[in-house]
């Protein structure tokens, strides 16, 4: 084996191993996916079917709901209908709908049959899908808006759950199409992303997914948009409007969509930029996905340590053991410790943590084994894990904090230590102090 292939093969082994934990966390839930009409006639559509067809075959419940826009555009357009708007929405009149009908009919199959496909030497191979459709959702009017009747453009009054679970449970793949019927047996033109939307908050689903037509503009110059919102940032970004360019219709309709969601009980929404072949796959098998995702809490916390931690913990702090940069302790130790230790955690990961050790005769106590993950530093971690040590040592009375280090040191003068001599240690660190080691020692009173 060549060393390029070595590396190869490493590489994708370790991959494949980081990938574990998601397949195993998704197995079984519902994903609600929403794709505008834009979406099905880009020539990476089918590998979005193929990204599709690895969910399924994962577990993954599947609700596809589809838009249909500019197929819709297109038949009025080709039938010389003109259909006035009113806030954005179309007025369907009765010729409309049939245009309606018969675009969103066209579209639906199209993608019934890509989920169909199973060439061989191909993603799709032995696939088998089962896709399925029905009357699960149930519309109402839009009614009169600004003295004008919306007619058959209508939004969702009810989805039926239950109906859907079941089709979930047999392991098929639901298609679900912006078309509701009404009790009276009327057709109603209703937006993908309602339809998604009260889908998945029917459903209970772990995650609603909008693909995007166009990137997320930056907040300014300097800031990208977040990768993560809770619902009240959310809230609050839609309110300020101030990014700029600024958020089109359709993202801002998917942003309060999937807020909506995530309010009402959807774990996780998703906005993706699906420009990019395979970003389904980057943001759902990734720590840090690829695209926007918003949640009801916010998914960081510095806390005190758990036993459960110690796993974590040690993957963090081991590279810099390996390297001198921290003292070596075993797991044994560790699990002693464990109660000493304060971690910053994100989604379930530990990406910080540093430990107090106090002397309560000397009225002193030790920040140690501070230390954060290499992907995430300079974003104020390390600082935020400083103040809830010193916030510790405070709150036991204690207004002198020092440290050993061989790499920090500027860091810690910058955070307020000077550097002292190892005489000016407490006793009985004095007798631990490795003179080999030749750490510097720095005291910061508090
Ligand atoms: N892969 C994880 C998930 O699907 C995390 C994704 C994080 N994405 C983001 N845009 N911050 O839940």
């Amino acid at each position: 084996m060549t060393a390029e292939t070595k590396t190869e093969t490493t590489e994708f082994v370790s991959w494949f191993r980081s990938v574990a934990p998601y397949i195993n966390a998704f197995r079984h839930k519902v994903f609600v996916i929403g794709f505008s009409g834009e979406m099905i006639t880009d020539s990476n559509f089918v590998h979005f079917i193929h990204d599709i067809n690895l969910l399924a075959s994962l577990g993954v419940r599947l609700v596809l709901v589809h838009g249909a826009r500019p197929q819709i555009r297109f038949r009025l357009d080709e039938s010389q209908l003109e259909t006035p708007t009113v806030m954005g929405m179309r007025v369907t009149d009765p010729a409309a709908l049939q245009c309606v009908k018969e675009s969103v009919g066209r579209v639906h199959h199209e993608i019934a049959a890509l989920l169909s496909m199973g060439l061989p030497n191909s993603p799709m191979a032995n696939a088998a899908i089962r896709v399925t459709s029905g009357n699960f959702v149930t519309a109402c009017p839009q009614g009169v808006i600004q003295g004008v009747d919306l007619m058959h453009t209508g939004k969702v009054r009810k989805i039926n759950a239950p109906a859907i679970h079941s089709r979930l449970e047999q392991g098929d793949v639901v298609l679900i199409s912006p078309l509701g019927y009404s009790p009276t047996g009327e057709i109603f033109n209703l937006t993908m992303e309602n339809v998604a939307t009260e889908t998945a908050i029917a459903l209970h689903a772990e995650k609603l997914i909008f693909l995007l037509d166009a990137p997320m503009p930056s907040v300014n110059e300097s800031i990208a948009f977040p990768r993560e919102l809770t619902v009240a940032e959310s809230k609050a970004l839609l309110k300020n409007n101030k990014t700029k360019p600024a958020i089109p219709d359709n993202t801002r309709l998917s942003l309060q969509s999937a807020t909506r969601a995530c309010e009402l009980g959807v774990a996780r929404a998703h906005l993706i930029n699906r420009q990019t072949d395979g970003v389904i796959l980057q943001e759902l098998f990734t720590h840090n996905g690829i695209g926007t995702m918003i949640t009801q809490e916010t998914l960081q916390a510095l806390r005190k340590a758990k036993i459960e931690d110690v796993g974590g913990i040690l993957q963090l702090i081991e590279p810099l053991e390996a390297e001198g940069i921290l003292v070596r302790r075993g797991r044994e130790l560790l699990e002693i410790e464990i109660d000493r230790f304060a971690v910053f955690e994100h989604d379930g990961v530990i990406l910080g943590c540093a430990a107090l050790y106090p002397f309560p005769e000397e009225n002193a106590c030790e920040l140690a084994c501070l230390a954060i993950h290499p992907d995430y530093r300079d974003h104020g971690h390390g600082n935020r894990l400083l103040k809830y040590i010193e916030n510790q040592a405070t709150t036991m009375g204690i207004h002198k904090l020092f440290v050993l280090t061989t790499r920090a040191t500027h860091w810690f003068i910058e955070h307020g230590f000077s550097e002292v001599t190892p005489a000016e240690l407490p006793k009985t660190k004095k007798g631990l102090y490795n003179y080999q080691r030749r750490s510097k020692v720095l005291v910061k009173q508090l």
